[in-house]
Formats: structure tokens, C-alpha cells, sequence
């Protein structure tokens, strides 16, 4: 199979799939696009192979049937009319699921759902009902090949139940299928061969597989490559060389891990094999992709989350438009805790992707002088949006272009939010009349004669009434974080909200002696679970004092005083505090203008603090009505 480039559509269970997994308009659109986007191989999500324990979600695809070929045809027609290659990829999700329904597994070791929260306990396989899964898998691969895919791609990564026999962590089997390596990739062996017996031995076949599991007792590299060597042996055209599991980052590497975390892997395995390898994880920029490329690491280069973000991605490399790509931010938020919750997926910085059918470009009918008040993500994005539908758009912003993503990126390991503010930024530049250092008030935008205006004002700080908040040694969260300040050795952080962990977090990256205290029982109940996890590592490592169901009551230079609600007291010693409690909507300006205009909106924080994801969608949504 010849690729028009090297870009490769990773496999992505995008939850647009019917109930009994057969095709829908919004599965082959969000494919399509994916393809008209420029990518040489576009993979499906992982689809499901029989109706017994192999579904992993709802709204996955499904391909245990015959009935369903006539979907799956559609789905390769929409990939391949739009100058891609399509892939299958087929799967049994193993010991990870999300739905109710059986588990099972080689052995019955639990995980923990995602969805639930609840341990799952498979049952463990018997030789028969293995059988029946490798038949099954053949029959999946036989429908995908009826179904004019141009190739299969069988899914023996990420925690699911092929992984489940490589892995000595999951595979505690002490039949022919347990044990040594030899057993424990028996089970993944059988099926590649039955699959080539079922879609011809010249059929492409890519295997996708976990090469480090990032866990003691789990899959290493070292024997991954005795896999793979296995693999290339039997027939098998390609191998992704993907990483971890469910229940690590590695899988999904979030912006705390380097940019390209897993490509290593892709490394060594092309040490040892001579088909093509792709790299996957965190490859969200182009140069990052020439240069894996070029360095002989891997010969592919799969991206799953970038090509969420912008599908164009592949075509504007092409163009030289590098500036105009929309990098993905690895921030997990949307794509990931949607999907988790079993959600058609969204990405929180393009508000088209899993909605190609509802965001259909169209220019405004009229075209419109739109003010657009704060240059914070909803204010750039509604900006841009307007402008791109043809309305001239003057946009103010008081301080710099950005707004809370400079405070966000300014935390340890979350730098990448920055390119979404040079992308944000870069293009509200092009396209409209940008104001920076002008605070917008009511009689400067009535000046402006707007037909409409948008007022994306975002959130400010409101200090808490503490006896003692106007010492010298108090600071906002805000100054902590931008090091505006200087913070000293023993400092008090008041604010155990996501700002308050992020700022105790950044804090920490000097010695310090900190101590946290919340009015909330627990710390940042919101907060992304793979960030929590990580900074709450962090913030027990360095030994920080919390005080949950607390308040501070008074403080002086050298003391907090905090109280519970059964009247108990804590003396805090301390030489700096920082406020990271009272973020608030700044609706002021929208309030004073609402009377004056028919057409005006508000968007983002300004209506009440959240996330980029709300702040992006809804400034999306409003200019793309205006
Ligand atoms: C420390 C921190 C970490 C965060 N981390 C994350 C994260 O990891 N993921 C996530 O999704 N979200 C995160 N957020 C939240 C996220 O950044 C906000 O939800 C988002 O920025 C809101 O966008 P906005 O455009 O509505 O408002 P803002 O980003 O607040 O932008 C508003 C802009 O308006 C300008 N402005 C206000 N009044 C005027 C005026 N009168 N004239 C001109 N300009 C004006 C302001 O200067 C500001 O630039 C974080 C926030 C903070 C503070
Ligand atoms: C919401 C979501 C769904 C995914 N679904 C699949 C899938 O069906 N099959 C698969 O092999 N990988 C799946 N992945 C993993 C990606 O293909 C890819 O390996 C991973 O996201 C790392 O690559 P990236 O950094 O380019 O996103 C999924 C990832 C996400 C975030
Ligand atoms: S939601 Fe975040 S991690 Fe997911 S694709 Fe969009 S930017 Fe990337």
C-alpha cells in the first residue's frame, strides 16, 4: 500500500458510531474531514468485534457482523473520495471498559473504571472462549477488507486485551497462554494469523502496540522488539509503536510530558525490524514530525489529538501556513473527559471537531462593524470567527493578548496553552483591527458605532474580607505566578480551587515551606484527573501542610489564624500569603452596555469562570450567528 505522505489519522473512538455500532453521517464526516485535511492513512476508531465482552463504549463502531459491512463501505468511500487511504482498526477492549456488561480477560486482575470509578473484575478466559475471540477477530478483519478498507489495523496497545496477555502485569495464566513470552504473545500471534487467513497473506495488516507499559512487572522495550521481530516474521506490514495503558499518562501523553515522549520507542524497534514503524504521542508540531522523520526514528508519524485540533494540519504543512495551524494543547480536557464519559467527543480549542455536520462555514449575510471587548481566548476567537464570516471587527484588549492563558501557561509544565495564544493571537492580527493596551469603556465602543459587540471581559480577582488582607506580605495568585512578586520561604496559600493547587504547584518548583488552606472538604474537585494527579504527587512529595474545611480568619505579617466550622483553630506561621481565592465574572462592562445596543453578547468567564473549552465554544457559537 503506497501513502500520498507520512502523516498518519491515529485510530480515535470518536463515540459517533449508532447504539448496535453501525455507521452514522456524523462518524464519516468527522473522518472525512480528517482526510480532506490532508493525512496519507486516515485509521477508524477502534471497532468492536463480537457481542459478547469485546465493547469497550457507547457510540463505538462496530464491525462483528456482516449487516454491518454496508456501513463500514460508506465510511472507507467518504475516507478514500477524499484522497486518503482508510485503515479498520478492530479491537476487544480487554480488561478496560466503559459500559456495563461482561469483562473478561486472560486473568482476573481489576481495573479501576474510569467511568465509575468502580473495580472491574473479568472473568478469566477458558481456551474455548479464546478461541472463539481470534475467530472473531479474523471475521472483523475478513468484513473490513469486504468493506474496501485499504487496510486493517489490529488494536494490541493500550491496556486492552491483547495487551492484557503480553503484559506479565495483567497475564497471570499458567497455561500455554501465560507465562514466558513466548505464551503470552501466543494469543496476539494466533490472531495476526488468522486474520491473514481470513484477508488474504497480501492484505496490509498494521499492528498497534503498547512497547513500554511505563510499569514494573508490565511490557518493556526490551521485549517488545522480540515482538515485533515476531510480527514482521508472520506478515504484519506496519507497527505503531504507541505506549502505556489506562491507567498511566503515557497512552494520551498530557502537556506535563515532553512533546514526543514516545517516539524512543518507535526508535528501537526500528533498530530491529525492517517494515515501517510509526511514532505516536505528543507530536502536535510539524517540525517536531520533519525531524523524527528525517533522524531515521521512525518512518510514520501518527497523530491522533493534533489532527482533533486541526485536521488541516497535513494540507498547511504542505502550503508552508505553519503560523495558521491550530496545535493541539494536550490539555485532555474536552477530547479525553468526554469520551471518558462515554460523550461524542469534542476538542475544547475547535469547536467544529466531532460537530463537522453542525459547523458548516457561512458567510454573514450582512456585513456588520462588531466590537469585541478583551483579547482573552473568547474574545480572539469570537474576533477571528467574525472576521473570517466577513464583519469588520476592531478588538480591544487592556493588557496583552491572551487573558488567563498567560496565568495557565505560566504554571510548570502546561507552557503548551502558549500556542494557542500565538495561534489566537497570530490570526486575530491578520484579520482584525487589534486595540492592545486600550481598556474598552462604555463610551469608547458607543464611539465605535458597533452594529454588534461582544464583550469577552473574562474574570478578576475580588479579595476575600480577612482581617490583615491589605499586609504588604499578601499577593494575588496572579503576581505568584507571572513572578511579579518575590514569594518567600514559608508562604500561605489561600485557595484550594485548581488556581490554588496550580499556584502551590508553581511555588513549589523552589524550596518552600507551604500550606494550603480551603474552605472546600476536598482540593480541586474540577480539576482534570491526570494534572491533579500529577501536581497532587508533587504537593505530598514536598510535604505541604492542607487544611480542608478551613478558613482563614486573620493574619498578620508572621501568622494566619484558620477556623473550621466547629469553631477549631490553626496557627499558620508564615512570611508570604498569596489569594487565590475570589476569581469572579468581570460582567461590569457588559452590564453597563446591554441597554445600549440591540446586538450585544457576552462569552467566556465574564459570565461565570470556567475553562478555555467554554470560553472558545461559546465566543464560537455567538460570532458564527452574528
Ligand atoms: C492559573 C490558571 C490556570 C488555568 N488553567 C486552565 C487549564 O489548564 N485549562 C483550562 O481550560 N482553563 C484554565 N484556566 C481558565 C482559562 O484560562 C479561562 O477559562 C479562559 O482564559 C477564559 O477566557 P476568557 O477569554 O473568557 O477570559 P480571559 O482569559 O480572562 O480574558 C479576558 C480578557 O479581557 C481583557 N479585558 C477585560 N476588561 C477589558 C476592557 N474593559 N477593555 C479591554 N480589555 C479588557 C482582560 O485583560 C483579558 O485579557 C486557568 C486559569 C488560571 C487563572
Ligand atoms: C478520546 C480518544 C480516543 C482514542 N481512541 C483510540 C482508539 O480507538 N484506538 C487507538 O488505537 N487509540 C485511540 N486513542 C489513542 C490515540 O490514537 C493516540 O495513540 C494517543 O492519543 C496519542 O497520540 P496523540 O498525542 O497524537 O493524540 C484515543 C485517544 C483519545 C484521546
Ligand atoms: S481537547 Fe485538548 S487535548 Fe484534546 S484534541 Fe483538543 S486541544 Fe488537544
Amino acid at each position: 500500500m503506497k501513502l500520498k505522505n507520512r502523516i498518519v489519522m491515529s485510530a480515535f473512538d470518536s463515540h459517533h458510531a449508532a447504539k448496535d455500532g453501525s455507521m452514522t453521517p456524523r462518524l464519516m464526516s468527522f473522518l472525512a474531514e480528517r482526510a480532506r485535511g490532508g493525512a496519507g492513512l486516515v485509521t477508524t476508531g477502534f471497532a468492536y468485534i463480537d457481542q459478547k465482552a469485546s465493547k469497550y463504549s457507547h457510540g463505538q463502531l462496530g464491525a462483528y457482523d456482516d449487516s454491518l459491512i454496508v456501513g463500514l463501505n460508506l465510511l472507507s468511500e467518504a475516507i478514500q473520495t477524499e484522497g486518503a487511504r482508510a485503515s479498520l482498526q478492530i479491537a476487544h477492549c480487554g480488561r478496560q471498559k466503559t459500559i456495563s456488561g461482561p469483562v473478561a480477560a486472560p486473568s482476573s486482575v481489576s481495573w479501576r473504571s474510569w467511568t465509575t470509578g468502580e473495580d472491574l473484575t473479568p472473568t478469566e478466559l477458558t481456551i474455548d472462549e479464546i478461541e472463539e475471540i481470534i475467530d472473531a477477530y479474523g471475521q472483523a478483519a475478513r468484513r473490513g477488507r469486504q468493506a474496501r478498507f485499504d487496510a486493517i489495523e489490529l488494536h494490541a496497545g493500550h491496556g486492552y486485551l491483547i495487551t492484557n496477555f503480553l503484559s506479565p502485569r495483567t497475564n497471570k495464566r499458567r497455561d500455554g497462554y501465560g507465562g514466558d513470552l513466548k505464551n503470552r504473545m501466543r494469543f496476539l500471534l494466533e490472531t495476526v494469523r488468522r486474520i491473514k487467513e481470513a484477508t488474504g497473506e497480501r492484505f496490509p495488516l498494521i499492528c498497534k502496540i503498547t512497547v513500554d507499559e511505563y510499569f514494573e512487572n508490565g511490557i518493556t522495550i526490551k521485549e517488545s522488539t522480540e515482538v515485533a521481530k515476531k510480527l514482521e516474521d508472520i506478515g504484519v506490514g506496519a507497527i505503531v509503536a504507541s505506549a502505556g495503558c489506562h491507567e498511566g499518562p503515557y497512552e494520551v501523553p498530557p502537556m506535563f510530558l515532553p512533546a514526543g515522549v514516545n517516539v524512543h520507542l518507535a526508535h528501537e524497534l526500528k533498530k530491529v525490524v525492517t517494515i515501517p514503524v510509526a511514532a505516536i504521542g505528543a507530536i502536535n508540531d510539524p517540525e517536531l514530525a520533519e525531524r523524527i522523520i528525517a533522524e531515521g526514528k521512525a518512518d510514520l508519524v501518527a497523530m491522533a489529538r493534533p489532527l482533533i485540533a486541526d485536521p488541516y494540519l497535513p494540507v498547511k504543512v504542505e502550503r508552508g501556513q505553519i503560523d495558521d495551524i491550530r496545535k493541539c494543547i494536550r490539555c485532555n480536557q474536552t477530547c479525553c473527559e468526554r469520551s471518558t464519559a462515554n460523550l461524542e467527543i469534542r476538542c475544547a480549542i475547535n469547536p467544529a471537531a466531532g460537530r463537522e455536520l453542525d459547523y458548516t462555514f457561512k458567510p454573514a449575510a450582512t456585513k456588520k462593524r462588531v466590537v469585541v471587548v478583551g483579547g482573552g481566548p473568547a474574545g480572539m476567537e469570537a474576533a477571528r470567527t467574525a472576521a473570517l464570516r466577513g464583519h469588520e471587527v476592531v478588538l480591544y484588549e487592556k493588557n496583552a493578548l491572551g487573558g488567563q492563558l498567560l496565568l495557565a501557561a505560566a504554571s510548570p509544565g502546561k507552557q503548551e496553552i502558549n500556542n494557542l495564544t500565538k495561534f489566537l493571537s497570530g490570526q486575530v492580527r491578520k484579520l482584525a483591527d487589534v486595540r492592545v493596551g486600550l481598556r474598552a469603556t462604555s463610551k469608547l465602543v458607543e464611539e465605535d458605532h458597533p452594529d454588534a459587540v461582544v464583550v469577552a471581559t473574562g474574570a478578576r480577582l475580588v479579595l476575600p474580607k480577612i482581617r490583615g488582607i491589605e499586609n504588604a506580605n499578601v499577593t494575588s495568585f496572579e503576581k505568584a505566578l507571572l513572578s511579579q512578586v518575590r514569594i518567600g520561604k514559608r508562604a500561605l496559600v489561600i485557595g484550594g480551587g485548581e488556581i490554588g493547587l496550580e499556584t502551590t504547584y508553581s511555588l513549589l518548583q523552589e524550596p518552600r515551606e507551604l500550606t494550603i488552606v480551603t474552605r472546600m472538604p476536598k482540593l480541586a474537585p474540577e480539576m482534570e484527573p491526570t494534572r491533579k494527579d500529577f501536581v497532587m504527587r508533587s504537593i505530598l512529595d514536598h510535604h505541604v501542610s492542607v487544611l480542608a474545611g478551613m478558613d482563614v480568619q486573620e493574619m498578620s505579617e508572621s501568622e494566619a489564624v484558620a477556623v473550621d466550622r466547629a469553631g477549631n483553630r490553626r496557627s499558620i506561621s508564615l512570611d508570604t500569603v498569596v489569594i487565590a481565592r475570589g476569581w469572579t465574572a468581570d460582567a461590569e462592562l457588559f452590564e453597563e452596555l446591554k441597554d445600549k445596543f440591540d446586538e450585544i453578547y457576552r462569552v467566556g468567564d465574564c459570565i461565570e469562570p470556567r475553562e478555555i473549552g467554554d470560553a472558545i465554544h461559546e465566543a464560537s457559537w455567538v460570532a458564527n450567528r452574528i
